[in-house]
């Protein structure tokens, strides 16, 4: 196993993920760790993080004493090159020559870091940002690697098997990256990389039971994929100490409160609480017109709905959350307590504070697709495993304007169409996002002899990474033609149908 010690990068996550991506078990610490729970945790090999700290700052977060004493490999990157080249007696300015984004490395050497991925005389893409360099090695060291701006790109002492980067290879914008974090764990630290989604279940359920005990656990179900994957996870760990409550706002698509009870309460046997809620929501959300009134409205209403179910049950001393890394931005503050900022799409964000109990976040060191793959090891199925995401806000953000059941209705019957139809032509997996929005317009139609004074939708569907940015996908137009004739044809009140083909930025995914 490996540990990783966190000084305060926005990308330590990343490097976590590399190292599992290599089937190697590791975990992020911060770099306030003591060296006793850094001995006991035994790791093969240590990679130090970057920072947005210099090492020349007052409070500079410093390398624990350990690290060099274990006799254990260490990959420093970025700032953990430069803390590395400090404490061991080599020399870090603050140049003017500062690199941020694509640089080009020349290899002048061989080097155990990335034998077999680059090699001697080759120039090779990576990914810096550094204000900092290293300007003199400590004693042991050579340069193997180096760029216009950092004169030691790859530095190493093979002796003692100590290797610093300056740049990310952690980044997908470092072509070989993943490759190099490979050869770490692999060749220089002699990991097996035998670790699976499998073995991340085991242990995050072993987990899960010690932080747990004999308490009781309530776990907030939307039937999207986070939730649904913390939900079976942790039940597999404690069986009935855990209740799941799910809230029907009544804004979710057709079918889908259906297939979240049959799911849980039926096939795995979960104890699940099931509110319609519709009519509360539905009655606050009469005549709201404003986007953010909305959101607002029912992030309230969720968190009050919960509360109320929450202590009906009464007794739980735990919350569950589906918290995903992408979710949680934290970062280690240089006193050591590492603070967390929520995006202000997460609309139970103020639950945890208000409802005193303790968090139960078994995911929130995975990415989305991590989270998929574990779903599947959990044996959750597939149509909730590879969900597209769903807003917490729901088909009320799809309809521009204030919303009502009838409303809601018509827009299910054209989203159920399109869906369907998507899956059927096997694309629903290739898109990130796919749905319907029913538009505040009236426009002429004819049908058969008769004019048509009816309502038009709009279709969307994007290509995206992680929902920041986005691109139009190109359906073929005997695709759309088709879904556009069903839809017309099927759902009675809409007679004009169109493709919205923005992209995001300058629009955004959803329309409001
Ligand atoms: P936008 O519309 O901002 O959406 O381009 C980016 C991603 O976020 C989702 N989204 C939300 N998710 N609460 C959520 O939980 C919200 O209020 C919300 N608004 C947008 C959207 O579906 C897309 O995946």
């Amino acid at each position: 196993r490996i540990l990783i010690l966190d000084f305060g990068s926005q990308v330590t996550q990343l490097i976590a993920r590399r190292v599992r991506e290599s089937g190697v078990y590791c975990e992020i610490w911060p770099f306030t760790a003591t060296d006793e729970k850094i001995r006991e945790f035994n790791p093969r090999g240590i990679i130090l993080s970057g920072s947005p700290a210099s090492v020349h700052d007052e409070n500079a977060p410093a390398i624990p004493e350990i690290v060099f004493s274990l006799n254990r490999p260490v990959l420093g990157i970025c700032y953990g090159q430069q803390a590395m080249c400090q404490k061991l007696g080599g020399k870090v300015e603050t140049h003017e020559h500062r690199e941020f984004g694509r640089a080009y490395i020349d290899i002048a050497e061989d080097c155990a870091l990335f034998r077999g991925v680059w090699a001697r005389g080759k120039r090779e893409q990576v990914w810096m940002s550094h204000g900092d360099r290293v300007t003199q090695l400590p004693p042991g060291f050579r340069a193997v690697a180096y760029s216009e701006g950092a004169p030691f790109a790859i530095i190493a002492d093979e002796g003692r098997r100590l290797y610093g980067v300056q740049f990310h290879p952690e980044v997908v914008h470092t072509p070989h990256g993943a490759a190099l974090i490979r050869n770490f764990t692999h060749n220089v630290a002699g990991c097996s990389g035998t670790w699976t989604m499998a073995g991340f279940r085991e242990l995050e359920i072993a987990r899960i039971r010690k932080q747990v005990g004999n308490g009781r656990v309530i776990c907030g179900l939307s039937g999207g994929v986070d939730s649904s994957v913390a939900a079976k996870l942790i039940h597999d760990a404690i069986g009935d100490q855990l209740t799941c409550i799910f809230v029907d706002p009544g804004i979710l698509r057709a079918g889908e409160a259906d297939e979240v009870v049959k799911t849980f309460r039926g096939r795995f046997n979960i104890r699940l609480v099931h509110r319609d809620a519709s009519d509360l929501f539905l009655g606050e959300l009469a005549g709201v017109k404003d986007p953010e009134v909305k959101r607002k409205t029912i992030g309230r209403l969720f968190i009050e709905v919960f509360e109320e179910e929450a202590a009906k049950l009464g007794g739980a001393q735990f919350l569950a959350q589906g918290t995903l890394y992408p979710d949680v931005i934290e970062s280690v503050s240089f006193t050591g307590g590492p603070s967390v900022t929520i995006k202000s799409h997460h609309n139970v964000g103020g639950l945890p504070e208000r409802m005193n109990m303790q968090l139960v976040e078994p995911l929130r060191e995975l990415f989305k697709d991590e989270v998929r793959e574990l779903g599947r090891e959990l044996g959750i199925p597939e149509n909730i495993v590879g969900r597209h995401p769903f807003p917490g806000p729901g088909l009320a953000i799809r309809i521009p304007g204030d919303i009502d059941r009838e409303k809601l209705d018509l827009l299910r019957k054209v989203d159920a169409i399109y869906l369907e139809e998507i899956r059927n032509a096997g694309l629903y997996d290739a898109i990130w996002q796919a749905f319907a929005v029913l538009l505040p317009v009236r426009t002429v139609g004819v049908m058969g002899d008769g004019r048509t004074y009816d309502q038009a939708c709009a279709l969307r569907a994007v290509t995206s990474t992680d929902g920041m940015t986005a691109e139009v996908y190109p359906f073929d137009f005997a695709f759309l033609n088709r879904v556009a004739g069903r839809i017309v044809n099927e759902v009675r009140g809409i007679n004009r149908v169109t493709y919205d083909i923005t992209s995001k930025p300058p629009g955004t995914i959803e329309w409001e």
